[in-house]
């Protein structure tokens, strides 16, 4: 399905390149609700940049994560935006692209909560001439002009990688795995279960594991999470291993199994790298999360939002091919890395989290014996 990688550097530099120039001209500078900043004085103002972001339970990223870093680029372009939050809510992010459009939204990055409403909003931007982004999430049979992600069938991959390293690490003997998948309308959920389970099926297949409950979480939420978790332990007591799709759905199960004194025993993957997920690995109830660079993901996503809106026709060398739309579309994807306990201090040192709210109370011994200075 994956085209081409391109490294951040590589995109930057192919960002530069590939510029075209088509002038615009945007006289409006008035401030829009939410964190809107100014457009910097010049001739040629660029135009307004909308962001919808899913929600703010599935992951903690949303918030803690991509809104900052996109508000961070988008301030020192000096560039108008708008960083809005769907909350989940279908019918509400399409208002919110609508409000955008009405505002004077000339671009439009959009993390869909389906591909559906996803296409929906994105057809009717491009009808009015608002150029679109897809962000970290594939609209399948959409038509944004541009992609950005990361590698996920290679983050499904290291999950399972790491799901199995954890359980050499515990010797354990023809394990039952359970599979918590994310949401089964994000493309995403899709592309990490291909990954997890290029590596788990073929030791289902030759009877080295043994294939559990496998059951996908409607929109990752996480409190479901936990009651089909509950569920799967009461009709397979056995399991050993579990592939949690992202940190809130590990820590969903993690929550199951400490009420059965569980935690610990049995691996659980996540992904995100959030707080909570490198805590639950420092405490040693969490196997390994997956860390992906938001900031770089956010870097490349502003820089081809603040080239649009400036008028100008990016170029990124990638593509991500759309089994739906069939079409290839102009994609920027990074790599993703696998998190021990060993190498948290890696996503510290990046500047991911801080030492400050990960090595809070019982966690400071353990960030001591982690490295984490
Ligand atoms: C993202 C993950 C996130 C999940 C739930 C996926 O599309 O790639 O980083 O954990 O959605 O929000």
């Amino acid at each position: 399905m994956r085209k081409g990688i391109l490294s951040i550097g590589a995109a930057a530099a192919a960002l530069t390149l590939g510029l075209t120039a088509c002038g615009g001209e945007s006289g409006d500078t008035s401030a829009q609700s939410g964190g809107t900043s100014s457009a910097a004085a010049g001739d040629a103002k660029p135009g307004k940049i909308g962001v919808i972001l899913p929600d703010s339970k599935s992951s903690a990223r949303w918030e803690s994560a991509d809104r900052k870093y996109l508000e961070e680029a988008f301030k020192a372009a000096g560039v108008q935006y708008d960083i809005q939050n769907a909350q989940g809510d279908k019918t509400a992010f399409q208002t919110i692209a609508d409000q955008m459009i009405t505002n004077g939204a000339t671009v439009l990055m959009i993390v869909n909560l389906d591909s559906g409403t996803g296409k929906a909003v994105l057809d009717k931007a491009k009808s009015q001439g608002v150029a679109t982004i897809d962000y970290d999430r594939l609209t399948l049979g959409g038509s944004a002009a541009y992609y950005v992600s990361f590698d996920n069938t290679k983050v499904g991959q290291l999950q399972g990688e790491g799901l199995v390293k954890c359980l050499t690490d515990k010797k354990a003997d023809k394990p039952i795995i359970a599979e918590l998948n994310g949401s089964p309308t994000d493309n995403n959920a899709t592309l990490f279960k291909q990954g997890y389970d290029s590596v788990l099926e073929p030791k289902y297949k030759s009877g080295e594991y043994k294939k559990g409950p496998d059951q996908s979480v409607p929109d990752w939420d996480n409190t479901q999470a936990g009651t089909i978790f509950e569920q799967m332990l009461t009709q397979e007591p056995k399991i050993a291993g579990v592939l949690a799709a992202n940190d809130g759905l590990g820590n969903a199960v993690i929550s199951v199994l400490k009420k059965q004194k569980l935690n610990g025993k049995i691996p659980v993957t996540g992904q995100d790298a959030t707080v909570q997920g490198l805590q639950n690995i420092l405490a040693g109830d969490q196997c390994m999360t997956v860390y992906k660079a938001i900031k770089k993901e956010a870097d490349a996503a502003s820089q081809l939002a603040i080239a649009l809106a400036k008028g100008e026709k990016p170029q990124v060398s990638g593509s991500v091919h759309d089994p739906e739309g069939n079409r290839d579309v102009p994609s920027v994807l990074l790599e993703p890395q696998a998190i021990y306990f060993d190498n948290v201090k890696d996503v510290v040192n990046d500047g991911f989290v801080t030492k400050d709210e990960l090595c809070t109370g019982e966690f400071a011994d353990k960030c001591t014996e982690a490295g984490i200075s």
